[in-house]
């Protein structure tokens, strides 16, 4: 096993009920004001806005607000909050809502201290180390954002969908996770949140890191944790249990957990979707689930034996050669993918045949990406070939 330090320091309160807990959580820290943050609008549909207000208001923690978060999150909106919390000296920001909103609270809590462009750290030529406090309350688990200091932002202009965190400080303080209020999610939502968060669980897993026994264990767990209560929930969406075992499940998909004693992952099947959703606009889970079986198909003979094990212990294919239940593991992933009413492939959501080398382009930006196998251009472009068809 790798040598690690692990440290997350991200409070969740989690279970029914919760979402009142959060403004008490806020004045401990001595936050006095906070931009709200939130989306599209789900939130004023199934009450959380409501429950956050009345519990700001009940410990004197006044508050300004910001909606209109879309997913995919841009740079534009974080630049015109920074202003605006610095315009109206708020002291701490909170998240309502998915991965989108939380990612750019974080971009904006970092971008309020900091002297210059924010977007220089997303591209290495600045580095962020202090945030106002972030705090959040979840309605739709997926990212991982929850528990990690990690944001992913596209700037348009440019189209780079990129990541960034600000050292520990893009930690949220606190996460409140009722996952009662992921009921309201539209089926396609759980799907990407399950893709989403099975895709965190293979970066992770299929780095290429040997001696992983107990980091294998937790992974495999959580993989079908996921798939069991993902299939659950397409046909009783209310399944509060099983809200909330798809809810720890992606907590723990990416917060740390999973990659201590592994090392970092390989995040290349992550580059090559952030590439696909900044230029056709579709839900991330719904690019990965895509991507990920196309890189699979590429790249496992670089451990055949991995891929076998996963065959084995996710999908219980105990017959044929390595080789063969490697293969017959990818293939059973695309049919779950296919089960659960997830895209598997790129033609399905728009792209063009000449589409490809535009991708290709964007997703090697900074070449070499990958850790399992290192992809330059002609690689990636063969896996968006795969992902075609
Ligand atoms: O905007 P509203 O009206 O709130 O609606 C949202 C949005 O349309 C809706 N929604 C959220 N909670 C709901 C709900 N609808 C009904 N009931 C609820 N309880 O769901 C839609 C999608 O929301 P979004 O926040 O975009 O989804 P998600 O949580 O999947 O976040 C995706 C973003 O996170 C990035 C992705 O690239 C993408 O931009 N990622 C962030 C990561 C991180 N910070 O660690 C890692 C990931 O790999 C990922 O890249
Ligand atoms: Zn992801």
């Amino acid at each position: 096993m790798q040598g690690f330090e692990f440290h997350n320091p991200t409070k969740i309160i989690f279970g029914k009920f919760t979402i009142g807990k959060i403004g008490k959580e806020i004045s401990e820290y001595g936050v006095k004001k906070v931009l709200l943050l939130y989306g599209k609008g789900s939130i004023f549909k199934n009450g959380v806005y409501d429950k956050v207000t009345k519990s700001l208001s009940k410990n004197g923690i006044d508050f300004i607000e910001l909606g209109g978060v879309k997913p995919n999150p841009v740079m534009s909106l974080a630049h015109e909050a920074i202003e605006l919390c610095r315009n109206k000296k708020i002291d701490g920001i909170l998240a309502a809502g998915g991965g989108s909103v939380i990612d750019s609270a974080k971009v904006i809590a970092a971008g309020v201290l900091y002297e210059g462009d924010i977007w220089e750290t997303f591209e290495g030529t600045g580095k962020a180390e202090k945030a106002l406090p972030i705090f959040t309350v979840l309605t739709l688990s997926a990212t991982g954002s929850e528990m990690n200091p990690y944001s992913v932002i596209t700037k348009e202009n440019e189209n780079k969908k990129w990541s960034f965190s600000a050292g520990s400080s893009t930690y949220p303080k606190v996460t409140v996770i009722d996952p009662s209020v992921q009921s309201s999610l539209p089926a396609e939502q759980t799907v990407n949140g399950v893709v989403d968060a099975l895709s965190h669980v293979f970066e992770l897993y299929f780095n290429g890191v040997p001696k992983t026994d107990i980091q294998d264990e937790i992974a495999e767990g959580i993989i079908r944790t996921l798939i069991k209560h993902g299939r659950i929930l397409l046909k009783e969406p209310d399944n509060y249990e099983s809200r909330a075992q798809l809810a720890w499940s992606a907590t723990l998909a990416l917060n740390g957990i999973n990659s201590a004693g592994r090392g970092s992952g390989d995040w290349s099947t992550h580059t090559l979707e952030h590439s696909v959703s900044v230029f056709f606009d579709i839900a991330h889970g719904a690019g990965l689930a895509i991507m990920f079986p196309a890189w699979m198909r590429y790249v496992y003979t670089e451990n055949p034996a991995k891929f076998a094990r996963f065959a084995e212990n996710i999908f219980g294919i105990k017959t044929g050669s390595t080789e063969e239940k490697a293969i017959k593991g990818i293939e059973s992933l695309k049919n779950f993918y296919k089960d659960i009413g997830a895209p598997t492939s790129l033609k399905e959501v728009g792209v063009k045949n000449e589409d490809l080398v535009k991708l290709t382009e964007n997703a090697s930006l900074r070449e070499p990406e990958g850790k399992l196998k290192k992809l330059y251009r002609d690689d990636i472009l063969k896996i968006y070939e795969l992902a075609y068809a």
